[in-house]
Order: C-alpha cells, then sequence, then structure tokens
C-alpha cells in the first residue's frame, strides 16, 4: 500500500495567507496541517508516499524534505495545474503502478486513525481472492470511501446509500444534497482507479472530479465501500474550520512549559510554552501553546490561542486566534477569533488626527469592535 498526499491548489478561500503560502502548511496548533496528515500515514505503517506540489513545491519540499523525519519515503509528482483531484491520481500513475493506495487531501484532517480503515480495505480484498470464503478477484471492492454526517453537504462531495448502505450515487457540491453524507478526504483505491481517471471529463468548474471517478467504478460494477467517520473530521482551507481544528488539537495537548515563566506571571492548564519563549507580567490560560521565541508580557492569552515563533505580545489580550509567526500585537485591546499571518503588525498610536491606520494585501477581512 502507497499513499498520495495532494498538497498542490491555490488555497483561495483562504487568502490572504495562502497568497504567500501552501495552505497546506498553514499551522494548526503550531504545527503544519500536512504534518498531521503525514504522521497518520506513517502510523498506519505505510512506507512510500507521493507529494502532489503545485505552485509552492518548494515550500512544501523545504518543510517535509525526504519524508525521513516521519520514516516515510517521499517522492514528490509536480502538478503544472490544479486541475481536479482526478488528475492528480493521473499524474501519479507510473509511481503508483499496481499498487492499492490511501489518497490523502493535505489540507484534511481527522481525529480516527487511518488503520481501521486501511485494515478493512485490505480484510475486503483477501477475503475477495480466498474461494474458500465464496469470494472471487472480482468481488474485491475497487474503493473504499470514508463519509461524515455534516450540516453543510452542498460544500462538499455528496454520497446516496441505499438501503443496505451500499454507495449508488455520488455527487460533487450538489445544490440539492441527496444526503447529509459528505465525502471525506481520504480514499482508498486499487488499480482500477487509474481506468476511471482516464476515462471521465472535467466538470464544470473545469476539473477532474475525484466524486466523477468513483461514480465511474460504480457504473461499472465495480464495488465501492464506505466507512461512516465517528470522530471529527475538518477540512480546514477556510478560517472558521481552521480554528476549529485549532481548538480540537489544542484540546489534546498537555501542560509543558520549556520557556521562562517569570514569577508575576500565571498559566492555568493546559499550556505549551515552548523553549525560549518569554512569560513576563502575563497570564496563558489553556489550552494554549506559545512558540519558540515568542515574549508575552503584561498581556493574557486566552483559550484555544496558538502562537507561533519570534511573536511579540505586548498589553494586549488574545483568545481564540491563530498568530502564525513573527507577528506583534502591542497595546491592541483584546483579539478574538481571528488569523494573523506571518511579520504581521497590529498596533496604536498617538498620532493625530486619531483614526484606524490600515495597510491590508488583498482578501484582508477587518472587523472593527
Ligand atoms: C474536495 C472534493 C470533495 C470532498 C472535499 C473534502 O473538495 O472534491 O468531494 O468532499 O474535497 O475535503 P474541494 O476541496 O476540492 O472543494
Amino acid at each position: 500500500m502507497k499513499a498520495l498526499i495532494l498538497a498542490g491548489g491555490a488555497g483561495t478561500r483562504l487568502r490572504p495567507i495562502t497568497h504567500t503560502r501552501a495552505k497546506q502548511l498553514v499551522p494548526v496548533a503550531n504545527k503544519p496541517i500536512l504534518f498531521y496528515g503525514l504522521e497518520a500515514i506513517a502510523s498506519a505503517g505505510i512506507k512510500q508516499v507521493g507529494i502532489i506540489v503545485g505552485d509552492t513545491a518548494d515550500e512544501v519540499r523545504a518543510a517535509v524534505g525526504d519524508g525521513s523525519a516521519w520514516g516515510l519515503e517521499v517522492t514528490y509528482l509536480p502538478q503544472d495545474a490544479p486541475l481536479g483531484l482526478a488528475h492528480c491520481v493521473l499524474i501519479a500513475k507510473d509511481f503508483l503502478g499496481e499498487d492499492d493506495f490511501v489518497m490523502y487531501l493535505g489540507d484534511n484532517m481527522l481525529r480516527q486513525s487511518l488503520q481501521g480503515f486501511v485494515d478493512t480495505f485490505e480484510a475486503a480484498r483477501v477475503a475477495a481472492r480466498n474461494p474458500t470464503l465464496g469470494g472471487g478477484a472480482s468481488d474485491a471492492p475497487a474503493a473504499q470511501i470514508l463519509l461524515k454526517h455534516v450540516p453543510d453537504p452542498h460544500r462538499f462531495g455528496v454520497a446516496e446509500l441505499d438501503g443496505l448502505g451500499r454507495v449508488v450515487r455520488l455527487v460533487e457540491k450538489p445544490a440539492d444534497p441527496p444526503s447529509d453524507l459528505a465525502l471525506v478526504g481520504v480514499y482508498l483505491f486499487d488499480a482500477r482507479i487509474h481506468d476511471a481517471v482516464a476515462a471521465i471529463s472535467p466538470s464544470p468548474r473545469g476539473e477532474l472530479e475525484i466524486t466523477d471517478a468513483i461514480q465511474w467504478l460504480i457504473d461499472h460494477g465495480y464495488g465501492v465501500n464506505s466507512d461512516i467517520l465517528e470522530g471529527w473530521w475538518i477540512d480546514t482551507g477556510k478560517l472558521t474550520p481552521l480554528l476549529e481544528a485549532n481548538r480540537l488539537i489544542l484540546e489534546t495537548i498537555e501542560q509543558r512549559l520549556d520557556g521562562d515563566v517569570d514569577e508575576e506571571s500565571r498559566i492555568d492548564g493546559r499550556v505549551v510554552v515552548e523553549a525560549g519563549a518569554r512569560i513576563e507580567r502575563s497570564t496563558v490560560r489553556g489550552p494554549a501553546v506559545i512558540g519558540a521565541g515568542t515574549v508575552v508580557r503584561d498581556s493574557f492569552v486566552g483559550p484555544f490561542s496558538a502562537v507561533g515563533a519570534n511573536c511579540r505580545i505586548e498589553r494586549s489580550e488574545i483568545e481564540h486566534s491563530v498568530l502564525l509567526g513573527e507577528t506583534s500585537v502591542v497595546d491592541a485591546g483584546r483579539i478574538e477569533d481571528s488569523l494573523l499571518g506571518y511579520h504581521v503588525s497590529v498596533g496604536r498610536s498617538d498620532q493625530r488626527p486619531r483614526a484606524t491606520r490600515l495597510m491590508l494585501g488583498d482578501h484582508c477581512n477587518v472587523d472593527l469592535a
């Protein structure tokens, strides 16, 4: 079994952050989203990983390297333009060969481990190959998909099941969803998917949809199994889900104070202060993480905040927010529900006339108190 991780795409729904960086490398609880996927793949016992990269290839390569940090062997597969998830399979054909593989969208995060999911697929395929169990190779499922009940299915690929729980139809982002079961961005395939991705045509959004390729398998009589995911799953490509992912991961951290906390400061609950960070005359209430080299002075950092490396927070309050790094927040009052990129500066001045002075890039969003 191999893995194919998709880390291309434009990340338009996370602009302006993704003007300058890959959406899969935006950190959640101070760790790039993509690393959670790599960890999940490694702990499912998979070694050979192909990573599809686009415009942000250099950044992804710099972050992941040869994969040895996770015990993986990574091969980079460049995609010239974001032509769809099924197009990624098309260009990965030589890398994948005849092997089964898990396809993992690099901006998806899920709580459940991949192991059970991989085991079920392999077990169904072994049973199909074993005549004593009454199977034949053609009965082996060609794909296994993961589904999740969601309140907003029109944002995803949606599955329709029959009375026995078999997948009968898949539609991509339907205006009128046939169910509330969204396709999670983790799929298992055998080599028959290569025929499917070669046979389909681009969708109205101009992409080769993996949803259509799976539908092709169904239409050709190949088995497509499904599992309904119990734990949380987040497609992190937008601000609200990103903050939600941050919250869910922060829920799982334990206290670790490797940095300096002075005597006038208070640390409440599950807080990580990385080595080289300094907390002075401040309160940090967990769950929260403070990155290496960051200084928090005369401030409050509240629950569900992830402050990246080398930030400066002075005379300000921050809660339920993500600061990516190298960012300063000084005399800023109280900031909540916010995402600040790298090298951002939020401050106050006595300059007259009194006014809010902004320099914002494209696609920024400001909500004044
Ligand atoms: C893609 C798939 C969609 C799936 C989703 C999961 O959507 O096309 O079927 O439900 O990922 O994250 P996209 O992120 O390309 O809009």
